[in-house]
């Protein structure tokens, strides 16, 4: 299936598919989110969809580079896969691997030498995925926070 760099013309189709992946974010925020994705410049950051055959997309992957330390990670910038999603029907079909494919020879274009990835400790499949992909785990973490201004 052909894999190309997303356009804004995927707007409405990506923003139906990341609310599938992200739910708790409305849509106003995912348009916010989309529009800044398409305003990176290739050097920053980059998305890739999946298209079918039909009308609508199949699947996409957001990646940037990060300049910060990543968990795990022993270079700067690292390649960060922010975000993948393939529609349910979809999966098992090669589309999450040729995401992936994309997304790492963009990072190796930019002179990375690493891509990283993160995903909740529950969600088993895309650990499978990723270890599929050749992904090493390298920490579990566990976010905390903190309330400020009360007692
Ligand atoms: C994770 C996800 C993107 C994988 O996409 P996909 O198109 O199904 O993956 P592919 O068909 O390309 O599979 C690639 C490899 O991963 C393996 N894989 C994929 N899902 C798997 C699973 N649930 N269990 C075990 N292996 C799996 C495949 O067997 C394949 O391995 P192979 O090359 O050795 O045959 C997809 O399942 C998805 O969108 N999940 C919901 C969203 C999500 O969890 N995203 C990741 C958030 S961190």
């Amino acid at each position: 299936m052909p894999i190309r760099v997303a356009s804004s013309t995927d707007i409405p189709d990506w923003i139906a598919l990341r609310a599938r992946l992200w739910p708790g974010t409305s849509r106003a925020e995912h348009r916010a989110e989309v529009e800044e994705w398409l305003a990176g410049t290739p050097d920053r950051c980059i998305v890739f969809v999946a298209v079918g055959a039909e009308r609508g997309l199949l699947g996409f992957a957001e990646a940037a580079l990060r300049h910060d330390h990543v968990n795990g990670c022993e270079t700067t910038p690292v390649a960060f896969l922010e975000g993948i999603f393939v529609r349910s029907e979809m999966r098992g079909t090669g589309i999450g691997a040729a995401l992936v494919r994309s997304v790492q020879a963009w990072a190796i274009e930019r002179g990375c030498t690493e891509l990283a990835s993160d995903a909740a400790l529950a969600n088993r499949d895309s650990h499978a995925f990723h270890a599929a992909m050749g992904f090493a785990e390298t920490e579990r973490v566990v976010f905390f926070r903190k309330r400020l201004g009360e007692t």
